[in-house]
């Protein structure tokens, strides 16, 4: 593989953000499979953000999110739209930031470890087709800025891809 990842050094989120983009497209780069691009996409997420406990996906398959490729502990395998974090944020189609899951009514806890946690959406041409779902043992890790610069990476993710 031609594209070696190191652990991003920024002084501020968005040059974090800039940089983590920057290694996401080139990781991507040539190669539009899905499950492979997800994969990959969980991996660099895992590498590079810290304090992270798990980093990965479920998709939308038959009304339902089913655990795709992920980093992390054995997870839940399946969730309804509407439950926990994950089926919030896909029923809401929006990113979901949880500060404290402990707090969260109904958050589905799959890996003891978490404490913070936050879940954007996948949404392709108005189809939803599921979510990103990170874990933190950190109370509070994610913010605005994790937010919109996890949502840009989604972004260059479905951009590269050729989903279904
Ligand atoms: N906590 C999530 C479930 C997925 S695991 O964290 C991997 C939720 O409440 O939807």
């Amino acid at each position: 593989m031609s594209h070696v990842v190191t652990a991003i050094r920024a002084a501020s989120k968005s040059e974090f953000y800039a940089d983590l983009h920057r290694q996401l497209a080139a990781v991507l780069h040539g190669e539009r499979d899905w499950v492979c691009n997800l994969a990959q996409t969980s991996a660099l997420l895992m590498q590079a953000l810290p304090d992270l406990n798990c980093a990965g996906f479920y998709l939308l398959k038959g009304g339902e999110l089913v655990l795709g490729p992920f980093q992390g502990k054995v997870a839940c395998v399946r969730i309804a739209l509407g439950r926990g974090v994950c089926g919030t944020a896909a029923a809401r189609r929006e990113t979901v930031v949880v500060p404290d899951v402990h707090e969260f009514p109904g958050h589905i806890a799959c890996d003891s470890a978490s404490n913070s946690e936050i879940v954007v959406p996948l949404v392709k041409n108005g189809e939803l087709l599921g979510v990103l779902d990170l874990d933190s043992p950190k109370p509070a890790r994610f913010d605005a800025d994790d937010a919109r610069g996890l949502e840009r990476a989604v972004a260059i993710l479905l951009a590269a891809s050729d989903v279904g």
